[in-house]
């Protein structure tokens, strides 16, 4: 810095900061990763000030391109980023004034960093939903191709864990297809509150300079201007929402991960997973352990840690812009790798598992997938639902007595539990029968499967 003191502030201090506030105060070490955003910031905000002839075309075009030149150092890794200048906006600032000599002065017209950070942190976040949109997609078409493998197998369906009513396995993709599905409209939902530009209310107030924030709006891609400067100074929401969006996508997956690392037990049986994504034990030779999906389940707990904490962050403060704010960072970078990672590795590990299709319809019989499919037979004979309901649960009670599957009980065990009941229950009765019978929208009947496996591939594949 030309004749000051060590800080660009530092006209009304009388001397230099304690090394150790630089230490504490400092976000350089994890707001350089806004750097590629503050430079189209600051390039967009030079042809503004241009434009109200702030500054002349020669000194835009010497700014920009110092800034450029910056952006190429920062990329190549050759620029040094100094904690003393405390943040990313700060040491842009001051190579730039390095480079180009007092012409640089003049960029932070109309500006405060209050608008800056939020502008950058708003650009950084949209281009993190956009990169994690498509990661989402990819997960999607993954379980879309499983459809194709997976054609006609039946899956125990559970509720409390207990053996509860047969599923097609495509169901079950479809499923998850669906959660990810609302979770994209989530950000896609989040994304319009996100690009709104902050930038020009400045620290607080606004300026008396006439900026023409809608030309800076324009040139960011913003999809509008943030109307009032005390709002946009001292909040976070459009962060918080992401975070949360994501926290969302951490818990399907979560859930997801659970389910599989069950599946792939010897007890279940029903999954092989890909060799490339387990781990081995260093003590136990055989051990092919599901550590990355352990990792899923377990790194979302870090996502929900960070929607919380930044949860409490914003609790609380009075408007306008508080230094508290500048923890938002950490948080919101850290749930955006984490989930955008989980995102990719699970898309690897749904294309390379296998069903052990063999050992899950052995065991299909177990657990009277189909009692509830026969108390609807039943129901369909004019049985009120609540008898159904007994009489169904007694012919199971007799049936457990006698160790078998419903299909297995002699027809005279139908007729003395209701006398409507005759030969076509067993119609009804087995895991494969007991799917046909299936008819509701949005059930796992094979044909409303089948259309909706359709309309999936059709918009993703
Ligand atoms: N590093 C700060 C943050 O992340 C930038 C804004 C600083 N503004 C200030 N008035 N000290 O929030």
């Amino acid at each position: 810095m030309t004749n000051q003191s060590k800080k660009p502030w530092g006209g009304v201090f009388d001397g230099a900061t304690d090394p150790r506030v630089e230490k504490f105060t400092e976000s350089v070490s994890f707001d350089h990763r806004l750097y590629a955003q503050d430079v189209r910031g600051s390039v967009a905000h030079a042809h503004m000030l241009a434009a109200i002839g702030v500054l002349t075309q020669g000194e835009c075009q010497k700014i920009v391109a110092g800034l450029e030149q910056i952006a190429k150092e920062i990329a190549d890794g050759s620029f040094v980023f100094r904690q003393e200048l405390e943040d990313v906006h700060m040491n842009i600032e001051h190579a730039l004034i390095e480079q180009i000599g007092d012409v640089g002065r003049k960029l932070h017209t109309g500006r405060s960093r209050n608008d800056q950070v939020s502008t950058d942190f708003r650009l950084w976040i949209r281009d993190a939903i956009d990169r994690l949109q498509e990661k989402i997609i990819e997960l999607q078409r993954a379980y879309v191709w499983r459809c194709a493998q997976d054609e006609g197998v039946v899956l125990p369906g559970y509720t409390h864990m207990q053996r509860a009513q047969p599923v097609l396995a495509n169901h079950y993709w479809l499923a998850y297809c669906e959660k990810f599905q609302r979770d994209l409209e989530r950000l896609v939902d989040c994304r319009k509150r996100v690009n709104q530009l902050p930038l020009g209310t400045a620290a607080l107030a606004g300026t008396t300079i006439a900026i023409d924030r809608q030309m800076v709006a324009d040139e960011l891609g913003f999809e509008g201007v943030v109307a009032n400067s005390l709002d946009s100074s001292s909040d976070r929401d459009f962060a918080i929402e992401f975070a949360f969006a994501l926290t969302l996508v951490a818990e399907h997956l979560s859930t997801w991960a659970e389910e599989w690392i069950l599946w792939a037990t010897c007890e279940f049986g029903f999954l092989r997973l890909p060799q490339a994504f387990c781990t081995g034990s260093s003590i136990m030779p055989q051990k092919i352990n599901p550590d990355v999906l352990e990792l899923i389940r377990g790194k979302t707990a870090r996502v929900v840690g960070n929607l919380q904490s930044l949860l409490v962050l914003v609790k609380g403060l009075p408007l306008a812009y508080n230094r508290d704010l500048q923890e938002d960072k950490p948080r919101v970078f850290d749930s955006a790798d984490t989930v955008e990672a989980c995102v990719e590795l699970a898309s690897a590990v749904v294309t390379g598992a296998e069903l052990n299709r063999k050992t899950i319809s052995e065991k299909l019989d177990r657990g009277y997938l189909d009692a509830t499919t026969l108390m609807e037979h039943l129901i369909g004979l004019g049985i009120p639902q609540r008898s159904a309901h007994e009489i169904i649960g007694q012919l199971v009670a007799t049936a457990i007595k006698q160790n078998v599957p419903l299909a297995d009980l002699p027809l005279e065990e139908f007729q003395s539990a209701h006398a409507a009941l005759d030969e076509k229950v067993y119609e009804v009765l087995g895991v494969q029968r007991a799917i046909e019978a299936f008819a509701s929208y949005g059930s796992t009947a094979p044909d409303q499967v089948a259309q909706q496996v359709a309309a999936w591939r059709k918009r993703l594949l």
